[in-house]
Formats: C-alpha cells, structure tokens, sequence
C-alpha cells in the first residue's frame, strides 16, 4: 500500500511528464523502511544515498535540496510537537472555509512535505470518511501504524508534484520556508495549484523567524543564522509573502492572518514554542555553527541565553497563513 499507481491514474496534459517519476521514482514509504533501515545508524535513522550522518544527526543532502534539518527520529519528535503548538495557536488544524469541503465523503487532502505528519495523522482520525496523501523527500512519516485513511510517498516536490492534475480537494504544505532556494516558491506553488481541483483550497502556513523585541546585539546569534540561510538562497521571511504567491499563481478568495506565539513564556503554547525553536537551532548547529564564527558549544549556549532573556521580554514569532481557492471558472473554460 502507499505507491502510487500511475497506470490506473487518469491521463492529463500535465501529468504526462509527472508517469516516468510516478512509476519510477515514487517509493512506498512502507517498503524504504523495510528494506533500507540499517540498526547500527545513529538515533535508529533510515539509511538512503543521500543521507549523511553529520554531528549524531543524520540529514538527507539531495542535490537540489538547500535543507538544514535532520530526518531522524529526534527531529521527529520535534515536529510532534511543533504541530500541537501551532494547533494550539491556531485553535484548531484548518481554517474555517475548508470545513465544509472535509465534512464530504471523497474528499481528497494532499499535505506536501508532510514530515513526521502529526498533522496528517490528527487530520485523518477526526476525518475518517477523507482520504490524507502525504509525500516528503525522507520517509520519517509512519510506515505501519496509521490509520487506514492515510497513504504516504517519498517524493521531491522539486521535481514535481507525482499526482494528475485536478486530483485533490485540498492541498496543505507548511513549515517549509527552509526546504528550497527562493526561485523555487512559484514553481512549488504552481505544482500545488495544478494538483488542486477547479474550487478546491490550498492552506499554507510558516513563521517569520523575526524576534520582534529582543535589542539586535542580544540576539546576534539569531540574525547571524538568518543572514547565512538568506545568502544561500533560503528565504527565511518567506511567511510575508505566502498570501501574494498563491495570488500570483491563480488562487483566488485569498484570505490571510497571523498568530504571534510567545517563546518560552504564557503558559503550554510559549514552552512548545521554546523547545521547537531551540530544537531546531540545536539541530541545524552541526551544519552551520562554524560557518557563522561559533563553535557547537558557544552557539547552543547563546540560543539558550536567548530563550531565557525572552522570558524578561515577552518575545513572540509570528506564524502566517494564508488559504486560497483554485477558481472554479476554470473547469468551464477547459471543458468548453
Ligand atoms: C520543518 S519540516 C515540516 C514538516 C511538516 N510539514 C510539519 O508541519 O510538521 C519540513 C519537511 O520538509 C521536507 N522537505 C524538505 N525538502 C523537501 C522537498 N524538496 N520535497 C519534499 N519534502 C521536502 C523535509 O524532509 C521535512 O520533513
């Protein structure tokens, strides 16, 4: 279960290029862990080509691929907990206009760069009558437990979304700002609107990665590894801009707001938020503590030091979303 079967998918202009990936490229998630795990990795990781074992943590170098994070089970962990502190944040998984379309039976989601997919998961046990399709580049989704209504791939959305046009209801994708270079954004926001059904949604969601009250020189640390990943292309203020792109890509109905998440202070939300935070500069420390002038040691300590002085501040990050409709004029016109 879990592959896709491009024979049985319908013929399109588009997909045509997308049936040599799909029945070629597209791994069971299932059959990567059975057949590649190797016991003696660190941190129990999954061994595939790309992956490389840098500090204990282990990351997949795919060669178009800009990503910091790692792939293991401890990364995992930290995105389990990231989506319950956005869920909290948000008070809930989706925005109020996608509620009628997940009451429907048939109702096909797609969640690109899904990772451990809490989300997912959490999606699929309150929806049992809505079909969940995740792809990520590295199989860290479950491959065994899961419930039935879930599928999941291993795919590169740089090189394309690997499902026919005009397939999905809802297409979700967040928390991606660091996956790609910055040219990339239209071409993944076009794949997305050509995966989506003419009046079906598209729900993005990233952090600002601003520390809006923290004085520059208390938080050098932090600037300093925004100004690295900006150099190498990475877009980190991405989260701004994501209600323009669907915009631009043809989405219409746009609608757009914000959650400011206090970090390490206000109760449950403001924890969740330090350990993730700290959790991902920890994790992207064995990459580039050293390209920024620190070693491991220092960079650790001065995240920390920040995490405890936003407490005295109230300091917060803004996380955006933004949803968009594919119009449904569209199906009109081509039909015509
Ligand atoms: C920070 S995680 C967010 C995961 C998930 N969306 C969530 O909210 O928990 C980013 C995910 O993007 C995946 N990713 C990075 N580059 C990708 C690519 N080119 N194609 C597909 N997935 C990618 C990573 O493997 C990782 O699981």
């Amino acid at each position: 279960m879990g592959n896709i079967q491009s024979d049985s998918l319908p013929e399109s202009r588009h997909f045509k290029r997308y049936r040599f990936f799909a029945k070629n490229k597209v791994a069971d998630a299932a059959s990567v862990h059975s057949t590649t795990s190797e016991p003696n990795e660190p941190n129990g990781a999954v061994s595939l080509p790309n992956f490389r074992h840098i500090g204990g943590r282990t990351y997949n170098l795919a060669e178009n691929s800009i990503y910091l994070l790692p792939n293991d089970p401890k990364e995992a962990d930290r995105l389990h907990e990231q989506h319950y502190m956005i869920k909290y944040l948000f008070e809930g998984n989706y925005e109020p206009c996608l509620k009628k379309a997940l009451q429907s039976i048939g109702t096909r989601v797609l969640d690109v760069a899904c990772g451990s997919a809490t989300w997912m998961l959490d999606m699929a046990t309150d929806h049992p009558h809505v079909e969940f399709f995740g792809i990520d580049i590295s199989p860290i989704f479950p491959s065994e437990i899961k419930p039935p209504n879930t599928i999941f791939a291993v795919a590169n959305v740089l090189e394309g979304i690997p499902y026919p046009d005009n397939h999905f209801d809802i297409v979700n994708m967040r928390m991606v700002t660091g996956c790609w270079h910055d040219k990339y954004w239209p071409w993944v926001i076009q794949e997305m609107y050509r995966v989506v059904k003419p009046g079906g949604y598209i729900q993005l969601l990233e952090p600002d990665h601003t520390f809006w009250v923290i004085e520059p020189e208390r938080q050098q640390v932090w600037k300093k590894w925004n100004a690295w990943q900006m150099n190498r292309g990475c877009n980190t203020k991405i989260a701004r801009s994501i209600h323009k792109m669907i915009q631009t890509a043809g989405f219409v109905n746009i609608q757009k707001r914000y959650m400011s998440a206090p970090l390490n202070w206000g109760g449950h939300i403001g924890q969740l938020c330090n350990d993730t935070w700290l959790g991902l500069m920890m994790a992207s420390a064995p990459r580039v503590a050293d390209k920024i002038g620190y070693t491991e040691a220092e960079f650790e300590w001065e995240c920390k030091e920040i995490a405890e002085y936003s407490k005295d501040v109230n300091e917060y990050i803004n996380f955006h979303i933004a949803i968009g409709r594919k119009p449904l004029l569209l199906s009109v016109m081509e039909a015509a």
